[in-house]
Formats: structure tokens, C-alpha cells, sequence
């Protein structure tokens, strides 16, 4: 049978599927690493589709290049045909087995393309519009793919296919954490904040985000160059946290005062260290972990610290349904179309070259925003 795929259910903090997709029968050819699998084929009706699959985890080369035939949309779902797909931290994740989810796994939770197909109750968008997400279940390394409508948006006429398959999973984000995820009594503008890997996706994005609301963001990169990139997108100060100590240098640069928050994704190297960034009361917010995750806490130390909370969140936690998925795509578009937030692409690949793409991000190769095109 050829493959046939429909959407994988979410289940866990991100996601995951309980694809009924059997293994692929026959391997082709090797390319970019990548070990090509097509399924044998029973049928001639519906064309196959290339899709980035993970069939055990592992490094960069678990990465493997499927055609599938996708299927008809569902109630409440729609079929997306993909101009470009978002690439996050999170698919390294995924591919590796720290988020765990059933194999094979169908990667990628961010694209932007036309819809091909709708499903009944799904009033939201039609064929042919624009549209662009960050959803679960993972899937949106591939050309086209049938998914939940819920998290789908239709996507303004003034933003093109990249800039949207960039910008929802990393903006929704940055949306959240400076409109949702506050220190007791708020951000006002003037506040210091501290945000780690300030010129990745998310980073840049931050940057930008914070100077529109007048905070003062305090950025860590690991390099000069990047530093200054951070400071190019509206970072007040940076700092190079692999040849600074990074506590000392914002104690001073708040004069000794401390933050109110401190949003790190950077995890097991950081975290803990932030605590004595805060001041009294503190907010400090892990939400992911590029160098390993955060190892138990002892929640004494939050005392010790000065009272100060800690928090772990998520997205998907935010874009639970299609209301709040809308309201937050509407401010992260508003910012965009405003000018206030640039999507800064820095890397395009080629889909087959899914396998490059993670091995660039994982060496901290990369800046801002990457883009895998079908
Ligand atoms: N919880 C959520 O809702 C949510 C949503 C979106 C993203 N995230 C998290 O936000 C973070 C940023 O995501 P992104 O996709 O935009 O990635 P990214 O920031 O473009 O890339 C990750 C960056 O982390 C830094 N880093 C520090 N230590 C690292 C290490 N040991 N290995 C690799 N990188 C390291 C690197 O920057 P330097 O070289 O400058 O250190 C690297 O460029 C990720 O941790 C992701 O999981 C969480």
C-alpha cells in the first residue's frame, strides 16, 4: 500500500501522533543524507508528497525523506499545500526523543501556503486562501498535509509566504511570554528584562518586540557578532555569555537592582544561574531547553532567592483554541504589518535538506529566523 496519511493526534506538552502510517517497503536513493524511503504503490489516483519523517530517534540523520499520499480533509480539519515551513528548536527535540512522541513522526509545527481543502464545520478559511500556523500535531516538514483547522490562520495579504512560515510558532511565542507571562504587577516600560539566545528566532523577534513596549531588553548571545545583532533588532544591552559572566554584568547594568523577569530557552546552562539576576519577587521563565533541560529545583532556593516564582510554559498551552489562537495571531500580525517586527530570515534549505538545517541549528550556527522550502 502506498502511504496514506492523515493528521497525527496531539497528545503531550507538544504534541505527537498515534499515525497508523506503516513502515515504508522500498528505499531509493541517498541524498543530503537523507535516506529516501517510498512506499510501494497501489494506486494511481492521489499524487505522493514529499515529508520529513523520523523513524527512530537520533541525531540529524535519523531525518528521512518519505512520499506520501495525503488524504481528504476530516470535520474540522483542512489541507494545507505548503510554500515554506518554519524551523524551531523544539523539531530537534522532537527528532531526538526529549519530546517524546509515537514513531514514525512526521516533523515540523509551523508553515505558511494556500489551502487546498476544507472539511466540514471549518468556516474560518476556504480554498485558496493564504494561511499560515503553529499547531500540533508535528507534521509541516512536507509539501502538503492535512491538519486541525483550529490553529490555522488566514494570513494578511501584506505578508509573504516565508515571512509567515518564520513567524507563528517564534512570534506566537513572543507574544505570550511579554503579554502573558509577568512578574507580579506587570512590565511597564522602562523595565529591565533579561532574554537568553537573544539573536535566534525567538530572540530576535524578542528584541524587537520588547523596544516596541519600551522595555529595556538585556540580551545574551554566544558571540560578539551576535551581540550586535541583538542590539541591531532593539536590545538595550547584550551580553556574550560564553566570555562574560552574565550575573555580574547585569547586576551591573540594573545597578544593582536586579530584574523583575528573566525569559530563558536555553535551560540546563542558564536557569538556575538567572535566579540571581531577580530582583525580590521575580518572575523567572524557562521555556526550552537548547543546552539541556533544567534539572530538578529545590524549591527552598526560591525562597533563598528572595520569594521569587518560577514557571515553565508552553505555546500549545495558548493556542488551545481557535479564539485565543486568533486573538494572539492578530496581535502577532498587527506588530508585523506595523513595522515594529521584522522577521529577519537568515537561513533557507531546501526540504530534503531538513538534515542540514538541524545540524546548523544545533551547532548555534544559526541567526534569526529558518525556512525549509518544499
Ligand atoms: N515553550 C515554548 O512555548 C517555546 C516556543 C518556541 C520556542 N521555544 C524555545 O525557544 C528557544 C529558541 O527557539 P528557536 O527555534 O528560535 O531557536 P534559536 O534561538 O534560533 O536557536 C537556539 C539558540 O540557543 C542558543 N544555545 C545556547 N546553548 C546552546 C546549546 N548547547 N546548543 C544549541 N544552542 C544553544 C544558541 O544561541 P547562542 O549561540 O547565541 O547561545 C542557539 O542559536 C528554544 O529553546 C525553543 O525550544 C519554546
Amino acid at each position: 500500500m502506498r502511504e496514506h496519511v492523515g493528521p497525527q493526534r496531539g497528545q503531550g506538552e507538544v504534541g505527537g501522533g498515534d499515525q497508523s502510517a506503516h513502515a515504508a517497503s522500498d528505499k531509493g536513493w541517498h541524498d543530503s543524507g537523507f535516506v529516501v524511503v517510498v512506499p510501494a504503490r497501489t494506486s494511481a489516483h492521489a499524487p505522493d508528497r514529499p515529508s520529513i519523517r523520523v523513524a527512530a530517534y537520533g541525531g540529524p540523520e535519523a531525518l528521512q525523506l518519505d512520499e506520501l499520499t495525503i488524504g481528504e480533509p476530516g470535520p474540522g480539519e483542512i489541507r494545507i499545500r505548503h510554500h515554506a515551513c518554519g524551523l524551531n528548536f523544539i523539531d530537534v527535540y522532537q527528532r531526538t526523543g526529549l519530546y517524546a512522541n509515537p514513531l514514525p513522526l512526521a516533523l515540523g509545527m509551523e508553515g505558511a501556503g494556500v489551502i487546498e481543502a476544507v472539511g466540514e464545520g471549518v468556516t474560518h478559511l476556504k480554498v485558496g486562501d493564504r494561511a499560515a500556523y503553529a499547531s500540533q500535531p508535528p507534521g509541516a516538514y512536507c509539501e502538503a498535509r492535512v491538519m486541525p483547522a483550529k490553529c490555522v490562520c488566514k494570513l494578511p495579504d501584506e505578508i509573504d509566504f516565508e515571512t509567515g512560515a518564520a513567524m507563528m510558532l517564534k512570534g506566537l511565542t513572543v507574544q505570550y511570554l511579554f503579554r502573558k507571562t509577568l512578574p507580579v504587577g506587570g512590565l511597564q516600560p522602562g523595565d529591565f528584562v533579561l532574554f537568553h539566545a537573544a539573536a535566534g528566532g525567538v530572540g530576535l523577534i524578542a528584541c524587537q518586540w520588547a523596544k516596541a513596549m519600551g522595555l529595556k531588553l538585556i540580551g545574551t548571545a554566544g558571540s560578539d557578532d551576535k551581540c550586535q545583532l541583538a542590539l541591531d533588532h532593539g536590545a538595550a544591552h547584550a551580553i556574550n555569555y560564553r566570555s562574560e559572566d552574565f550575573v555580574a554584568r547585569v547586576k551591573e547594568i540594573t545597578g544593582g537592582q536586579g530584574l523583575k523577569v528573566v525569559y530563558d530557552s536555553v535551560g540546563a546552562d542558564t536557569f538556575v544561574r538567572s535566579f540571581d539576576c531577580l530582583r525580590p519577587f521575580g518572575l523567572a521563565a524557562n521555556f526550552g531547553n537548547a543546552s539541556g533541560k533544567v534539572p530538578p529545583i529545590d524549591l527552598g532556593q526560591l525562597a533563598a532567592k528572595g520569594s521569587i516564582y518560577v514557571t515553565r510554559p508552553t505555546l500549545f498551552t495558548h493556542i488551545a483554541t481557535r479564539e485565543s489562537t486568533q486573538a494572539m495571531a492578530d496581535d502577532l500580525f498587527a506588530m508585523v504589518r506595523s513595522g515594529a517586527v521584522k522577521i529577519r530570515i537568515d537561513q533557507r534549505y531546501a526540504l530534503k535538506d531538513a538534515a542540514q538545517a538541524h545540524r546548523d541549528l544545533e551547532a548555534r550556527k544559526t541567526t534569526g529566523c529558518s525556512v525549509l522550502l518544499p
